[in-house]
């Protein structure tokens, strides 16, 4: 039988239904026994939304809402995420309007590269995504581990010069001038690491809504090493006792590996001054090196599935750059 299927934005009105739709149908998927128990305390919807209410889509079939799709713009790269449509319409189609919909935000945004994590081992998922030229790369792994109770913040070192020394603060200390400015310091790291990477909203997106905090990293110079955009704690991506860094990158240059290795630890420690006991971060494994320093330091993968590029071409996931993000 087929059934018609309008798509429009996002309203307040929809989060409720529209964040029920995307418990039941990922826990439906993974066959949990409560699928409405699917991510606990934690919330992605009402985040993205508030996000940025033009990145929201919802699916209405029958005058119910279906599914929904929210698209996260990152300067010149767009992600796309969470994707969900009630399961007693699967395979009707709802998905693929949800994508031509969302593809024409991707063009008004201009972004260059958009991608998305999902199911490596669904066959299903890929073809739907590939439809729309998402293309297959690497695994992205999603990693924890727990906040132990030793002090990791980077102790001045005396034999160095003061240019080698790394200190962490974070955003919400800033004054309102400072934080200007740190916007556009922010976007010059992430420029350099993808030509128009951006992640302002979501620095914003976290202090305006309160979701948890922006470690900032600075090495003895006053430049800015490292940035990590934490979420922390229930009603926020990262869930009740967890703090969830929902991107971090080193400066790309010559001491990348050192910077992500300070950054690492101070999450760490900021996990840690905000009473947290486990510290998540995804990186996709063709950033190699940044996957391996993770397994040095003892994180574990909980979860892993596949990025997918639109166009097919590799972006920021390669073996130099020093990124935290999952896409999901
Ligand atoms: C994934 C999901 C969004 C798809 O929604 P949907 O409305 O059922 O998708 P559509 O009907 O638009 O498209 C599904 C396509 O997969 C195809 N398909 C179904 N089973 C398949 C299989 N085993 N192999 C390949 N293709 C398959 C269908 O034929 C259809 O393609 P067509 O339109 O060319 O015929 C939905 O199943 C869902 O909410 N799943 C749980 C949450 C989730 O996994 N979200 C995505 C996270 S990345």
């Amino acid at each position: 039988m087929t059934i018609s299927i309008s798509i429009r934005k996002m309203t307040d009105g929809d989060l409720q239904e529209a964040d029920r739709i995307m418990r039941l149908a990922f826990g439906t998927f993974l066959g949990l026994p409560d699928p409405m128990a699917f991510m606990g305390d934690a919330d992605y919807i009402q985040t993205r939304y508030h996000f940025d209410p033009s990145g929201a889509l919802v699916a209405e079939a029958d005058g119910r809402i279906a599914g929904s799709c929210i698209l996260m713009n990152w300067g010149s790269v767009g992600i796309l995420g969470p994707l969900t449509v009630r399961p007693d319409l699967w395979d009707r189609g709802v998905a693929r309007h949800l994508l031509e919909a969302s593809m024409s935000i991707f063009e008004r945004w201009q972004v260059k590269h958009a991608g998305l994590f999902t199911f490596s081992q669904s066959a299903r998922h890929i073809y739907l995504y590939q439809k729309f030229g998402f293309w297959p790369g690497f695994l992205t792994a999603i990693m924890s581990k727990p906040v132990t109770g030793t002090i990791k913040q980077r102790e001045h070192d005396e034999s160095k010069t003061n240019q080698d020394s790394l200190s962490w603060s974070t955003c919400s200390k800033l004054s309102s001038s400072e934080k200007t400015s740190l916007l556009s310091r922010c976007a010059e790291l992430t420029n350099d690491i993808y030509p128009g990477l951006n992640l302002q909203k979501e620095i914003e997106s976290v202090e305006n809504q309160h979701l948890g905090d922006t470690v900032l990293l600075q090495n003895g110079g006053g430049e800015l090493a490292g940035i990590a955009i934490c979420h922390c704690g229930p009603r926020t991506e990262a869930g009740s006792g967890n703090c969830y860094v929902k991107f971090g990158a080193a400066k790309f240059g010559q001491r990348s590996f050192e910077y992500f290795g300070c950054l690492l630890d101070a999450c760490e420690s900021f996990a840690r001054s905000k009473g947290l006991s486990n510290l998540i971060a995804g990186v996709n494994t063709g950033r190699r090196s940044a996957y391996r320093m993770l397994l040095e330091k003892r994180f574990h993968t909980q979860i892993q599935g596949v990025a997918m590029h639109r166009p097919d071409e590799q972006g920021y996931d390669t073996p130099d750059k020093y990124v935290l993000d999952d896409w999901r």
